[in-house]
């Protein structure tokens, strides 16, 4: 019987010890090797898959584990084949990226991570879960938590952004929400990744360099990791990046002493796809594949996905004395254990039910729960004159390249998404305004100008790319209906794969062509309302500047019909930013939780010279981390205390009164931060401690609280020596005594604050 979610009662844990002892005494070292290796199926492309016939694989013992393989009948074939054709019959454990849901796609990450709805996104990653586990898939790599502050890596899509307060907190949500009690096929294993600090890549280049600071990795990357492990999830995946030089997948400080010493991390490590085989000469250079093969498997990497290091060279490294049979053996164990976890040795067919997946995938229930996500997850960044909320009694002109798209609307990482069955924003709008308004559409411009990128991001992701019209053209057909419209939607930005793995950018802005038809477009002095689809922060000075309303929209299979839901006011915007948006990509990193320099120069001041600042831009952001408007307007007392000391260990709450005073009724996220002003070493300007999301009616106050206990007041610190000198090996969690700035308010630049002694 399970008793939570990696934990068995001691009962059920001898009884799972018997039986994989007794599993392991019958296999062969070939046997036990062969379940440490991951093998990628061609149903998805994630890498750069080597031609396997996974059928032929298994029949040999040499795998336990497949990725990219799809469709419920399939995955039960060749599970009839681990089970029934094998020696040992051990099942196969099936993996897939199921990020933002299977076919009901929620919005990509980063819109989830926007709604600040803890139980929301705990709920899609069940309904994703669900899904999946309909569809043979039993463990997910997800949830990815990196801190991602750099805009210009286009995975800052598929993180939370670049809070560690708000990821760790979604990062539980995810991981209770995929696995549950892993006691039914709605509860499949999650993967938390990638372990670690993947979001630092030099100048967000990915899989580039990330060199950092241990009181870095600690006070600011570290703690979604962690909260994941402490949740319970079964696996952690390495990352592509190397650690102190040396990659993640052979970094035995932290595989082994980070994450099992310290945190007691009691599941199996999976490598990155295929980061074995990338540590030769034509990669990070530090090793051959048997080399590689066995610094991975000491440093406490478990499994290989997609190198075939463990498989074609564990038996010899053994033979020769490089690796032992315990260190085999124990990675063979965490292997076997989660599949027992799971109940695959009690069903092996668990996940692979036809009729649930007729009756799951895709179906009302979940569709109408994503509606509603993704509904909450729309930032509104700017609306003039109250542009929003819109008549359906007008006529619209709807343009641009993901107006009638249905291809890209599901975002980034979205391998099981159906177009064909999902609606376009064109199709929604016509059915929404119905016979009391009228919809003009036109697609009005090419994504990119150069015709090879706009065709190779969405094909190299198996997307059929948006037509590419003759310029001039597409612009007078534009102009023409805009001429007779009330209003115009732009629906612009990004399609599907220009964000998610491998889609840096250097340019953040909305694409050229699109940014010149907007232009256009807003000079006919007619309300302009830009919907801009974004898996990143978008750099939109002149937008900002231009535009009546803009609302930042982060794609999701239902996200057509959530959009109609806000855009006439049935629903009212309520997405808060979790990156911060800069006014110009140079700023890049840019994020709120800055440390201060010693020569810091406020957000808006002008340029001083010797300061710390930029000659053209200042400091601060576009929109900062945390913002959002709504329909209606909000205003927030002074922050109270109940106490302004705070013993070490004592406990002091932090007040303001919140009021809605606007005419609609509308959601707050009301939110916490905290300086620390006294430390002994230098920390962040601000940092989240905490947030409540609430609705507040039109005309109400409410009073929101926030308790400060200790654990919001510590941090990260080396040890010091009595002698002034310092161990970065030893951190230590420590809570010093001075001024804390409290403060509480609508986004990280809005805030009132109040002064807390600690002694
Ligand atoms: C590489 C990606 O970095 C990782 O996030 C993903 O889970 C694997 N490929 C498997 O597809």
């Amino acid at each position: 019987m399970l008793c939570s979610l990696t934990g068995l009662v001691a009962e059920a844990q001898q009884s799972m010890n018997q039986f994989i002892d007794d599993l392991m005494s019958r296999m062969t070292l070939d046997e036990k090797i062969g379940q440490l290796n991951q093998l990628p199926g061609d149903d998805v492309n994630t890498g750069n898959p080597l031609q396997t016939n996974i059928g032929q694989e298994l029949l040999k013992g040499h795998v336990g584990s497949v990725l990219n393989v799809q469709g419920v009948k399939k995955i039960r074939e060749l599970q009839r084949i681990a089970v029934e054709q094998t020696r040992l019959g051990i099942p196969l454990l099936v993996g897939l990226d199921v990020i933002h849901g299977y076919e009901t796609l929620f919005p990509i990450p980063l819109g989830m991570a926007s709604t600040w709805d803890i139980d929301g996104i705990k709920e899609s990653a069940h309904i994703a879960a669900k899904e999946a586990g309909a569809n043979g898939i039993a463990w997910t790599f997800s949830p990815m938590v990196d801190i991602a502050n750099d805009a210009r890596w286009g995975r800052q899509a598929e993180s939370a952004g670049e809070d560690p307060f708000l990821g760790s907190c979604i990062a539980r949500a995810m991981v209770t929400g995929y696995q549950g009690k892993l006691n039914s096929p709605d509860e499949i294993m999650a993967c938390v990744k990638h372990f670690a600090l993947y979001g630092a890549a030099e100048s967000g280049r990915d899989y580039n360099t990330v060199d950092m600071s241990r009181v870095r990795m600690y006070n600011q990357y570290f703690a979604p990791y962690q909260a994941a492990v402490d949740a319970g999830v079964m696996s952690v995946m390495t990352s592509f990046n190397v650690i102190d030089g040396i990659p993640a997948s052979a970094n035995r400080w932290l595989l082994t002493d980070v994450l099992r010493k310290q945190w007691a991390f009691g599941g199996f490590v999976v490598t990155d796809y295929g980061t074995i085989g990338e540590m030769q000469t034509q990669g990070h250079s530090i090793a051959d594949v048997k080399t590689a093969s066995a610094l991975s498997l000491r440093a406490g990497v478990d499994m290989d996905m997609c190198s075939r290091g463990f498989l074609n060279t564990l038996h010899q490294a053994f033979s020769e004395g490089t690796v032992s049979i315990q260190q085999i053996e124990q990675a063979c164990r965490r292997v076997l254990e989660a599949k027992y976890k799971l109940g695959l040795f009690a069903d092996p067919y668990k996940y692979c039910d036809v009729k649930r997946s007729e009756a799951l995938t895709y179906c009302r229930e979940h569709r109408e729960k994503a509606r509603q996500l993704t509904a909450k997850s729309f930032v509104l960044l700017r609306n003039k004159d109250h542009v929003l909320p819109l008549s359906t009694r007008k006529t619209i002109a709807l343009i641009g390249p993901l107006a009638g798209n249905t291809e890209d609307i599901a975002g980034t990482w979205s391998f099981s998404a159906k177009p064909s069955q999902y609606r376009s924003l064109f199709t929604a709008l016509k059915e929404k305004v119905g016979s009391r308004g009228h919809v003009l559409y036109t697609q009005g411009c090419n994504v990119m100008d150069d015709a090879y990128l706009q065709r190779v991001v969405s094909e190299g992701h198996g997307l059929v790319p948006v037509p590419r019209v003759d310029e001039k053209q597409a612009r007078d057909e534009a102009l023409r209906i805009a001429a007779d419209a009330d209003v115009i939607i732009c629906a612009m930005g990004e399609t599907a794969w220009m964000s998610g793995e491998g889609t840096s950018r250097t340019d953040i802005r909305i694409p050229a062509p699109q940014r010149r038809l907007l232009k256009e477009l807003t000079s006919l002095s007619k309300p302009v309302v830009l919907l801009n689809f974004a898996g990143r922060a978008t750099e939109l000075s002149w937008e900002s500047e231009h535009v009546d309303a803009i609302m930042n929209v982060w794609y999701g299979s239902e996200c057509a019909d959530a959009l109609c839901d806000v855009l006439f006011g049935e629903v009212s915007p309520s997405g808060r930013l979790t990156v911060s948006m800069p006014k110009h990509i140079a700023q890049c990193p840019l994020y709120y939780n800055q440390l201060n320099t010693g020569r810091p120069v406020a957000d808006t001041d002008p340029y001083r010279v010797f300061s710390s600042n930029y000659i053209e831009t200042t400091n601060g952001p576009l929109y900062p981390f945390g913002f959002g408007l709504t329909y209606t307007s909000f205003t927030y007392s002074q922050v109270k205390l109940s106490s302004d000391t705070m013993r070490k260990d004592g406990k002091v709450t932090a007040s303001v009164e919140v009021k809605n005073t606007g005419s609609y009724d509308a959601d707050e996220v009301v939110q916490l931060y905290i300086r620390d002003l006294e430390a002994s070493i230098s920390r962040p300007v601000m940092e989240l401690k905490g947030f409540h999301r609430i609705h507040i009616p039109a005309g109400e106050t409410r009073k929101v609280e926030f308790v400060i206990s200790p654990e919001l007041l510590m941090y990260d610190r080396p040890k010091f020596l009595p002698d002034g000198s310092y161990s970065l090996d030893t951190m230590e969690k420590v809570i010093e005594a001075g001024d804390f700035h409290i403060m509480i308010g609508a986004n990280s630049k809005q805030v009132s604050t109040a002064t807390l002694h600690v002694n």
